[in-house]
Formats: structure tokens, C-alpha cells, sequence
């Protein structure tokens, strides 16, 4: 088993991937791991759609590549889609935090222990946003009163090479209050 550390500078976003298939157990272990993640209030305001199909695949692809975007993802063999379902917050929640869109960062979260179980497992991701969501709903029934906020690829890397993170260094980011 890798160490978290480890395991967070291999992630990165996979634009090369392979064309072998994805074992469906290694993609239940992934949904599994976004089940577990927090969410405010435990409202789990998520659901997905796992695709891994010869057929089905590339449509998904297509949904993903328009303006000439995301062109890799027509090699990738499987696709978590990533569905906003409503969010059972308490009123006083709600009433307090209206103007925090919790579910967004509810879905990132899942979103990350879905991505982290997936190079776990040797597999990598590429998350992505750039997407058409009215044709994704209608190629997969998902209802259009319903959000689409990301697609995951998922497959396996055609080189096993990482490239160097690019971050904005640590010190522009954080300040410490550690008091005396
Ligand atoms: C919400 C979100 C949407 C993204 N959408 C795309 C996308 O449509 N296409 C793409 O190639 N990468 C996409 N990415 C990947 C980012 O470009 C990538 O995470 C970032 O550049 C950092 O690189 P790394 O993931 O390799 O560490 C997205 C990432 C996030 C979190």
C-alpha cells in the first residue's frame, strides 16, 4: 500500500492514456471510496455513473471534446460521471450558509477520493469540467432537472513517467498563526 504522501504526488492528470480496459472491480473500489467521503451536514449530495464500454466510452468522449478540448480522452476506456443530486441540509444550515455552495465543495471532495482511490490502485485520472452536459444527459437518461458538475476519466497511462507539479509556491499560500 503507498503512503498518502506518496500517493498524492502520483496522482496528476492523465492526458495519454492506454487502450486496455479497466477491471470493473477496480472501478467499484473506486465509487466505494467516493462513498466514503465527508459531506456538510453527511448530505451526499452525489451519484455516478460508472462507463466502460467499447461502445458507449467514446460517446461519452465525444461529450467531452467540444471546441477541439479534451482530445485524449477518445483513447480513454472508462468514465465515472459525476451527478449533483439535491442536498438534505437542516434549515438552520441552510438559513445560515446561503450563500455557501456546499454541495460544490461536497462534490470536489468526493471527486478527490474518487481520483486517489483510482492511482491506488494503479490507475490514472484525468478530471474533467469541459463538458456538454445536455448531450451527456440525454446519451446517458440522466434527468435534465439534474446537475452533470464533472466527468472522471479513468484508465491506465500509456508511460509511466510523472511530469513535475507546477504550484504556486508554499509560502504565497499559507500563513501560520501559531501564536507565542
Ligand atoms: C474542476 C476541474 C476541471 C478540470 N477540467 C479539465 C478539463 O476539462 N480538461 C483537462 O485536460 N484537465 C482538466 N482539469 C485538470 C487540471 O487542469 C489539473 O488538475 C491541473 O492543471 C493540475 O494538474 P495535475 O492534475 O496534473 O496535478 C480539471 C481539473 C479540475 C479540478
Amino acid at each position: 500500500m503507498t503512503s498518502f504522501f506518496d500517493l498524492i504526488e502520483k496522482r496528476e492528470s492523465c492526458r495519454n492514456f492506454a487502450s486496455a480496459p479497466v477491471e470493473k472491480e477496480k472501478l467499484e473500489m473506486c465509487v466505494k471510496a467516493a462513498r466514503l467521503s465527508p459531506s456538510a451536514c453527511n448530505s451526499q449530495p452525489w451519484s455516478f455513473v460508472v462507463v466502460e464500454s467499447p461502445d458507449l466510452s467514446p460517446k461519452v468522449a465525444a461529450c467531452l471534446q467540444e471546441m477541439g478540448m479534451n482530445k485524449f480522452a477518445s483513447n480513454c476506456p472508462a468514465f465515472v460521471v459525476v451527478v449533483e443530486e439535491k442536498a438534505k441540509l437542516s434549515e438552520r444550515v441552510l438559513q445560515k450558509f446561503k450563500s455557501q455552495d456546499f454541495a460544490a465543495i461536497d462534490l470536489g471532495l468526493t471527486t478527490a477520493h474518487l481520483c486517489l482511490a483510482a492511482t491506488e490502485q494503479g490507475l490514472s485520472t484525468c478530471i474533467l469540467g469541459w463538458l456538454n452536459e445536455a448531450k451527456l444527459k440525454e446519451l446517458l437518461g440522466i434527468p435534465a432537472s439534474k446537475r452533470v458538475r464533472l466527468v472522471i476519466a479513468v484508465g491506465y497511462a500509456a508511460a509511466d513517467t510523472l511530469r513535475p507539479k507546477q504550484r504556486k509556491p508554499l509560502e504565497d499560500l499559507v500563513r501560520y498563526e501559531y501564536g507565542e
